[in-house]
């Protein structure tokens, strides 16, 4: 018996199954990045502005076809708003946990910060953390904590030394917010000027809710200092900014981490011109790879980094990295990848010093001129 040369509707039917088979066993196999920041209340902006870093991270390693075990892997964001409230910061890890992320790059507070990696410590889930700061986050001899960002015993030291060396102040005044991560600076910038010789004349603290700074600010105003450090995120740095000049306060304003954004200069508006502030990493637009990413995010998002995006771009990148060399994403395997990193990032080069900080790191100090950040200087090799 010849075979029809026709085929039959059931024959192609049966073809049209094989053809698809195939492609049904290599449908991509999902991997859940965990990712936590404030995405509502008064530090959003940052959070947003990591979270799209964070996103863009994944769509490229999508874009790059990248497999672990042979297999396609697909990147899904499972995006928590921990609403930079410590309290909240725990609820959502747990949620991360339990949801079965394979990592989780976050949070943006030290606030945060440093009550859930306790969580993720203890469920052995790594955390690359993009944003906070305080020491204390690499300082506890966890195995699942990285930082790809310089602490404040780095940036925050960095600015105690330099306003004592360089600056060459001599009447240093500081105001906090209370915060894990607003005292923990003042803590490391104050460290610096004694350890470089100079003079604390006033040390005020405040809250990371309040509006009114005149009571503090009057106090220092009375010591007559020259120079004021302000640890502080932007409703209060900005808010400290425009007090100082109701009150007529001629002294130099220092920031320290982020205030160096867009935003500070609309909070603070004109009275925002010459404050100085210090930043973790080198200035983007330093780069080529910083301002190409700078373009791209632009043309994607709609619009400018505004501060922290790039480092949460490297953080995803780091734990993807890691999970391509271990061929693995559980984190049983790829951890030990963690800890020998090294590639070029977008905000430097990404390595871990033993107890998950980032090795090398830097900070720079800008300047509001002309109702613009620019770059005055660049430490390296923090
Ligand atoms: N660096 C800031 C913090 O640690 C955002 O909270």
């Amino acid at each position: 018996m010849r075979f029809a040369k026709t085929l039959t509707p059931i024959a192609v039917a049966v073809g049209a199954l094989l053809a698809v088979a195939p492609l049904a066993c290599h449908a991509d196999t999902v991997v859940k990045i965990g990712f936590a920041a404030p995405l509502t209340g008064p530090n959003a902006n940052y959070g947003k502005d990591l979270e799209n870093g964070v996103k863009m991270a994944l769509d490229d390693a999508k874009a790059q076809g990248i497999k672990i075990k042979g297999q396609p892997v697909s990147f899904e964001l499972v995006a928590e708003d921990d609403q930079a409230d410590p309290r909240v910061g725990v609820q959502v890890a747990q949620k991360l946990v339990d949801e079965g992320v394979s990592v989780v790059v976050g949070h943006f507070n030290s606030g945060t910060t440093i009550p859930a990696s306790d969580l993720y410590e203890k469920a052995g889930l790594p955390d690359i953390d993009p944003a906070a700061t305080n020491p204390v986050i690499s300082g506890r001899g966890y195995k699942n904590v990285f930082m790809v960002i310089s602490s404040d015993a780095q940036n925050a030291g960095t600015a105690g030394a330099y306003a004592v060396t360089t600056t060459k102040a001599k009447r240093i005044a500081v105001i906090d917010d209370r915060t894990a991560f607003g005292q923990g600076e003042a803590d490391e910038f104050v460290k610096a000027v004694k350890a470089h010789g100079g003079d604390i004349i006033d040390r005020e603290f405040t809250t990371n809710q309040a509006t009114d700074f005149k009571t503090q600010l009057t106090n220092i105003k009375s010591r007559n200092p020259d120079l004021i450090f302000v640890a502080a995120l932007n409703p209060q740095a900005a808010g400290i900014m425009k007090q100082m000049n109701q009150l007529g306060i001629k002294a130099q304003y220092v920031g320290g981490g982020g205030v160096k954004d867009i935003d500070f200069i609309k909070l603070a508006g004109n009275v925002s011109e010459g404050a100085m502030a210090w930043e973790y990493g080198r200035p983007l637009d330093s780069t080529t790879v910083g301002a190409k990413f700078a373009e791209r995010f632009k043309q994607k998002f709609g619009e400018d980094v505004l501060s922290y995006a790039p480092f949460g771009y490297d953080a995803a990148w780091t734990a993807i990295k890691a999970m391509q060399a271990a061929n693995s994403t559980k984190p049983d395997d790829y951890r030990a990848r963690l800890r020998s990193i090294s590639f070029d990032g977008i905000t430097g080069h990404i390595e871990f010093n033993g107890d998950g900080s980032l090795k090398n790191g830097s900070s720079t100090v800008y300047q509001v001129k002309n109702g613009q950040w620019v770059t005055v200087k660049t430490v390296s090799g923090l």
